[in-house]
């Protein structure tokens, strides 16, 4: 009988990184590991979630949760009470977690709590913000989890300080968890992606861009979308950079800043913005144009914890508009610069990095065979258990 995994996904990026792991589950483990994938219903337009199973060639969910939009409250608890049915049913050895979502967390508790182990992929980033809910989601699903993949050095500190061992023995469990330090299984993603990306996609053309003559831009988290004094700065400093910089802004927007943006249309700032003529305001990209466009593009203006990574892989400089970043390394080689939600920090960053960009990145993410590696140990695990 093989083993049986049940991997929880429910926002995009947990969408897009799942793919990285349900490949190299299909490609090394076929017969040996069987995965059920269960999607909480958190994100649900088509651009915020099928199309990445449609583009991506991820299996179509076993189980969705429908659990739509919510408080954090409510969205938590009702994932939770939903997912326990599925875990007393389907019976996993493991359930695989992702990032920092509320999907994140809601796993964690529900399974921990009937004593299903828990993978967390992407454990050990910390913002030393706790007013971020990602921050609080992410503390509590490492300390839940029996394996805990780290991608960076930072990652494997921040774990060994909250008193994790670097070097555990088996039998693992959530007393005794195991650690692993092993790149990022997006990287794995954007090596994989890019070159399809380029045969299959025409949003250069389509968009009537030329490479390095844009920039392009993200906003989604709650912090900037849900004070509009912060959001009205980003949306200034954004314009500054485009008239400053004289180069057109290409920005997918999350729905979530869509709908904030129009909370606040009356304000000159998002008229202005609205119809500013260098900056194309487009519907969420699937990953293959976010691939293209991150290639292309001069500069990446972000508060995506996701993008900001991918700037880095795609060697292009990066501003965010947050006063911290969980990803440390590519601000320590002054690859990314934080320009929290402060107009004209963020053009002057923005100015810095274009007459100055940055030649220097170092491989701090892995070597894009992370997912293969995440794997193997769970495999292992899973064998050590029923042994
Ligand atoms: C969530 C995650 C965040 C992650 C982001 C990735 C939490 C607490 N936040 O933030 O960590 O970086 O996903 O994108 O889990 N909406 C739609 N359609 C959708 C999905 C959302 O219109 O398909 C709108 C709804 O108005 C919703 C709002 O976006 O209330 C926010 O969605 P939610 O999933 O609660 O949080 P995100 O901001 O997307
Ligand atoms: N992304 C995408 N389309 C977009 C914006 C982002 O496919 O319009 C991808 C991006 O390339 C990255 C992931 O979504 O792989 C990041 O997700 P997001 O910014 O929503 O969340 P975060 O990483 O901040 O949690």
């Amino acid at each position: 009988m093989p083993h049986k995994v049940l991997t929880i996904i429910g926002a995009r990026p947990q969408i897009i990184k799942a793919a990285a792991l349900s490949r190299a589950f299909r490609n090394f483990y076929e017969g040996k590991i069987t995965e059920i994938l269960v999607h909480t219903g958190q994100h649900y337009d088509d651009n915020m979630s099928d199309i990445f199973f449609r583009q991506m060639n991820i299996p179509r969910p076993h189980y969705n949760l429908e659990v739509g939009s919510a408080s954090h409250a409510i969205q938590t608890a009702r994932m939770m009470e939903r997912m326990e049915e599925v875990f007393l049913k389907e019976k996993p050895g493991a359930v695989v977690i992702y990032g920092d979502t509320n999907s994140t967390l809601a796993a964690a508790v529900a399974a921990s709590k009937i004593h299903i182990p828990v993978v967390h992929i992407e454990a050990g980033l910390r913002s030393f913000n706790k007013s971020m809910p990602e921050e609080i989601n992410r503390i509590v699903a490492d300390h839940l989890s029996t394996l805990l993949f780290t991608p960076t050095k930072t990652g494997l500190k921040n774990l060994i300080n909250e008193g994790f061992k670097e070097n555990s023995e088996p039998p693992y469990h959530a007393d005794n968890p195991k650690v692993y330090h092993c790149g990022d299984l997006m990287l794995d993603n954007s090596l994989y992606y890019a070159g399809l990306a380029e045969k299959t996609s025409n949003i250069m053309a389509d968009l009537e861009l030329q490479p390095n003559q844009f920039v392009l831009c993200t906003i989604h988290r709650d912090l900037n979308t849900d004070y509009p004094e912060r959001l009205t700065a980003i949306l200034n400093g954004i314009m500054q950079v485009a008239e400053g910089l004289n180069i057109k802004v290409v920005l997918p927007l999350h729905p979530r800043t869509r709908k904030k943006i129009m909370e606040i249309k009356g304000s000159e700032a998002v008229k202005k913005f609205q119809s500013h003529p260098m900056i194309m305001i487009i519907p969420p990209a699937g990953f293959l144009e976010m691939c293209i466009l991150e290639k292309n593009t001069a500069l990446v203006l972000t508060d995506s914890g996701g993008v900001q990574k991918e700037a880095y892989y795609f060697k292009k400089p990066c501003v965010v508009f947050r006063p911290e970043t969980e990803w440390v390394e590519p601000v320590e080689y002054g690859c990314t610069l934080l320009a929290d939600a402060d107009e004209e920090k963020i053009f002057f960053c923005c100015k810095t990095l274009t007459e100055n960009p940055p030649e220097n990145f170092p491989p701090v993410f892995g070597n894009g065979k992370a997912a293969e590696f995440m794997a193997e140990k769970i495999f292992e695990f899973l064998n050590f258990q029923n042994r």
